[in-house]
């Protein structure tokens, strides 16, 4: 359907340990996302998330299933085309600077020569790491890591963003940066699906969210029925 950016039909990922034991991390999910919306991926510590997350932009393989972006089965390279990903724990050269990360970023997306420069000084302005844009990046805090790396994810304006626990360590502040930015980038028509522990982001941001608990989805909620989510959220996790 043309209003679903995303959609993942069947996905499972299991990987195999030592003496034949294995782990069942995404375990036969399906949804999608819509054009335009902000989805909410919430799950308990090791419910699949990430994993699921990282097949999604073709980092790691699905044991079975399929990932559509735009009709494109992933992991062929035009389904990332139009996508901003910011994974779990960011880590990039570090001993390159801030500045110069964005730049590399650009490169590597093809943005045009001679907007480069004005591109990196709004996201550096944007995130307030105008006064870091000279330090190296293993000098970087990690919600400064966090910033950088969602400024680097948003640098050729995708249609999409994929967004693994993007507040997770960020203080109050830049938290609420982050949370205008995302409004801002729907109200222009982009989508963005996020992993989070954090329930009222979830709240105060999503227009859906999916439930995820060992690797099964339990609950797929629309807004009008985020009320009282953490509530919801612990009951359906508890009885499963
Ligand atoms: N490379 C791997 N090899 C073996 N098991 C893995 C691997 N990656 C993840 N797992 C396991 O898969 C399950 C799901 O992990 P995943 O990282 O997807 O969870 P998550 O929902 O992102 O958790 P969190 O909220 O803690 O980030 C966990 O049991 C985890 O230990
Ligand atoms: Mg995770």
């Amino acid at each position: 359907m043309a209003d679903e950016v995303v959609k993942v039909i069947n996905l499972k990922k299991v990987y195999k340990q030592k003496l034949k034991k294995i782990i069942k991390a995404v375990d036969g999910i399906s949804f999608s996302i819509k054009r335009g919306e902000i989805l909410g991926f919430l799950g308990p510590n090791g419910a699949g998330k990430s994993t699921t997350i990282k097949i999604m932009i073709g980092l790691i393989r699905a044991t079975e299933g399929k990932v559509f972006i735009n009709g494109v089965e992933v992991p062929a390279p035009e389904s990332r085309k139009k996508i901003g990903f910011l994974p779990e724990h960011p880590s990039f050269i570090d001993t390159l600077k801030g500045k110069e990360l964005l730049i590399f970023s650009a490169l590597i997306h093809k943005i045009d020569k001679a907007k480069i420069k004005e591109k990196v000084c709004s996201l550096l302005a944007l995130f307030d790491l105008e006064d870091a844009a000279e330090r190296e990046l293993r000098k970087y805090s990690k919600g400064m890591l966090q910033k950088i790396g969602f400024a680097s994810a948003i640098i050729h304006e995708p249609d999409l963003l994929i967004l693994d626990e993007p507040m997770s360590g960020l203080d109050p502040i830049a938290r609420y940066q982050f949370k205008k930015i995302f409004k801002e980038l729907k109200e222009r028509g982009k989508t963005i699906f996020f992993s989070s522990h954090i329930i009222p982001d979830v709240e105060d941001l999503c227009d859906r969210v999916v439930i995820i608990n060992k690797g099964k989805i339990i609950q797929i909620l629309n807004k009008e029925d985020m009320k009282d989510l953490e509530e919801v959220f612990i009951k359906v996790v508890q009885h499963r």
